[in-house]
C-alpha cells in the first residue's frame, strides 16, 4: 500500500499487562512497525508494566523475542529495532493494591507529554487500575485510557465497568478498542460509502433486499477457555465487531469524520434495531457449536473435547436483524459468525433488488440480483456482479460476471494491522475508530435479550461438524425469507 506516514507527537505509553498475550502478539509489534516507518517524535518511550519483578533489561529482551515471532523477516531492521528497544523500560505494579504506582511516577516524570495508558488486562482491573492512576496523581490533561474487550458481559456489568473508569477519566480521554474498526477494509467501507456519489441513492430500501454480514473462521478455542467459555460467540464477535460492521452499512452519512459525528450516526442505527425477544429469538437467531470434524487441512476435536468439560456455550451465532427506520425498514441484515468454519472470511454482502422485469426470453437465463460484496479479509477488495451478454454468437445468453477490484493487486507493500493506526490514533487524540460509552450500552441493550431468551428457554445450540457452515438451522434461517448466504470461498 502506498501510504503517507504523519509523525505524531512524542509519547508516553504505558501497557498494563505488559508481558501478556495482547502486548506480545499485538501491541509491541504494532509499535515497532509504528518506528520502523519514522512515526514517532522524540523523545518517546514505552513502559511496561505487570505485577511480575521484571528488569529493564529483561523487558526488553520480552520484546526483542515478541517482535522476532510476530514480525515478518523482511521488516526486521536491525538497527531500527535496537533503537526500539532503546525506548523501553518495566516497572513492576499490582493494579489493587497500588504497590509499585509510586516508582511507575518517577518513571514517567511530570512531563505534558501526551500519556497512553493501555490497559490489555483483564476487565476485572480497570476500575483499579483507573483508580490507582488518579490515587497516585498519574492523571494529567494529556492522559488517554485505552479498554480492551470485554466492555462487559451484559448492560450491567458494562455500565458498571464504564463507571469505576468514568470517575476518573472523562469520556474524551477514554479509547474503547474495537480492532475491526482499525482493519483497513472496514474503514474502506466509509470511503465506498461516503467518498462515492455512486452508491448513495441506491443505498435504501427502496434498491436494497438485504445485508448479509459473515465472520467466519476457521480457528477453535485456541489458548482462551476460560474466557471464551463464559463468553461465547455472541458477546465475544456480534456484541462488537459484527454490530460495528452493520453500523457503518446502514448509518446516515455523518457530517463530518469528526469522532462525535460518526458516533452519533452509529449510535442511532444500535438504538432503531428491532429487540429480538424470547418468542422470536427461536425464530430469528441460530446458536450452534462445533463437533469433531476437520479444519484448515486436519482433523480437529469437537468444542466439548477441547474445553474438557460439558458446556453449552455457543460458538456460532445466526441472526436475522431488523432496523426500524425510513431507509431499512423490510430490508433483513442476516449475520452469522463461527469458529472451526468452512473457511475463513469476513465480509459483507449488499444483495440489490431484483430487475422489475425482463425483457430477454428464457433462452438468455436467469437473471441474477446485483450483489456488492465486501471482503474484509482475507484476500481485501470489493467485487461489484453485474449481468451481462454472454460474449460470442449464440444469442442473447446472460452471465453474472464480478467488477473486481482487488486491493491487494492495486495497493502494494504491507497492509498494516488495525493495532497501528488505532494506537496512533490514541496518541492523536482522534476517538472517530472508538467505541463511545452509550454505544457500547446500546449494543449490550440489543444482545442482553436474546443471551436471556437463550438462557431462559435453554434454546439448544446445535451441533455442526467443524469445518462446515455451522448448523443447518442457519440455512433455514434464511432460506425461510427466499434467500440464500453468499457462497464465500
Ligand atoms: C476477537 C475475538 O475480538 O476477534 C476472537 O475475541 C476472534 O475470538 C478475533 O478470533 C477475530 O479477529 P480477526 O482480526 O482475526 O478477524
Amino acid at each position: 500500500m502506498t501510504s503517507q506516514i504523519i509523525p505524531v507527537d512524542p509519547f508516553d505509553f504505558i501497557i498494563f499487562g505488559g508481558t501478556g498475550d495482547l502486548s506480545e502478539r499485538k501491541l509491541l509489534p504494532s509499535l515497532y512497525h509504528r518506528q520502523r516507518d519514522h512515526q514517532f517524535s522524540e523523545p518517546t518511550r514505552i513502559i511496561g508494566t505487570s505485577r511480575s519483578k521484571m528488569s529493564d533489561d529483561e523487558f526488553r529482551a520480552f520484546a526483542r523475542k515478541a517482535i522476532e515471532q510476530h514480525v515478518a523477516p523482511e521488516y526486521i531492521d536491525k538497527a531500527e529495532l535496537d533503537e526500539f528497544l532503546a525506548r523501553i523500560s518495566y516497572v513492576a505494579a499490582d493494579a489493587v493494591s497500588g504497590e509499585g504506582f509510586e516508582e511507575l511516577k518517577a518513571a514517567i516524570g511530570d512531563s505534558t507529554r501526551i500519556r497512553a495508558f493501555y490497559l490489555a488486562v483483564a476487565p476485572s482491573l480497570f476500575g483499579d487500575i483507573s483508580r490507582n492512576l488518579k490515587a497516585y496523581d498519574l492523571i494529567t490533561p494529556a492522559s488517554r485510557i485505552v479498554l480492551e474487550k470485554p466492555l462487559g458481559r451484559d448492560l450491567d456489568s458494562a455500565r458498571e465497568l464504564n463507571d469505576l473508569v468514568g470517575r476518573n477519566f472523562r469520556e474524551s480521554q477514554i479509547f474503547r478498542i474495537d480492532h475491526y474498526l482499525g482493519k483497513e477494509t472496514v474503514q474502506n467501507l466509509m470511503a465506498l460509502r461516503f467518498a462515492n456519489a455512486l452508491y448513495e441513492p441506491l443505498w435504501n430500501s427502496a434498491h436494497i433486499d438485504h445485508v448479509q454480514i459473515t465472520v467466519a473462521e476457521t480457528v477453535g478455542l485456541e489458548d482462551r477457555v476460560t474466557y471464551y467459555d463464559k463468553a461465547g460467540a455472541l458477546r465475544d464477535m456480534v456484541q462488537n465487531h459484527l454490530l460495528q460492521l452493520l453500523c457503518l452499512v446502514a448509518m446516515e452519512a455523518p457530517s463530518s469524520m469528526d469522532a462525535d459525528a460518526v458516533r452519533d450516526e452509529k449510535l442511532k442505527v444500535l438504538r432503531a434495531l428491532k429487540r429480538i425477544n424470547g418468542n422470536e429469538a427461536p425464530r430469528h437467531t441460530v446458536r450452534g457449536q462445533y463437533r469433531a470434524g476437520a479444519s484448515a487441512g486436519g482433523p480437529v476435536k469437537g468444542y466439548i473435547e477441547e474445553l474438557g468439560k460439558d458446556s453449552g456455550t455457543e460458538t456460532f451465532v445466526a441472526i436475522r436483524a431488523e432496523i426500524e427506520n425510513w431507509r431499512w425498514a423490510n430490508v433483513p441484515f442476516y449475520l452469522r459468525t463461527g469458529k472451526r468454519l468452512a473457511t475463513r472470511v469476513s465480509e459483507i454482502v449488499i444483495e440489490f433488488k431484483p430487475i422489475p422485469h425482463s425483457i430477454f426470453g428464457d433462452g438468455a437465463g436467469p437473471i441474477f440480483a446485483n450483489q456488492l460484496v465486501i471482503r474484509l479479509q482475507p484476500d481485501e477488495g470489493v467485487k461489484q456482479f453485474i449481468m451481462i451478454k454472454d460474449p460470442g454468437p449464440g444469442g442473447m445468453r446472460l452471465r453474472q460476471i464480478p467488477l473486481d477490484m482487488s486491493f491487494a493487486q492495486s495497493f502494494k507493500g504491507r497492509a498494516p494491522d488495525a493495532y497501528e493506526r488505532l494506537i496512533m490514533d490514541v496518541v492523536r487524540g482522534n476517538q472517530t475508530l472508538f467505541m463511545r460509552r452509550d454505544e457500547v450500552e446500546a449494543a449490550w441493550s440489543w444482545i442482553d435479550p436474546i443471551q436471556q431468551a437463550w438462557e431462559g428457554s435453554r434454546q439448544d445450540v446445535q451441533g455442526y461438524t467443524a469445518g462446515t457452515w455451522g448448523p443447518s438451522a442457519s440455512i433455514a434461517l434464511i432460506e425461510r425469507d427466499g434467500r440464500t448466504w453468499h457462497e464465500s470461498t
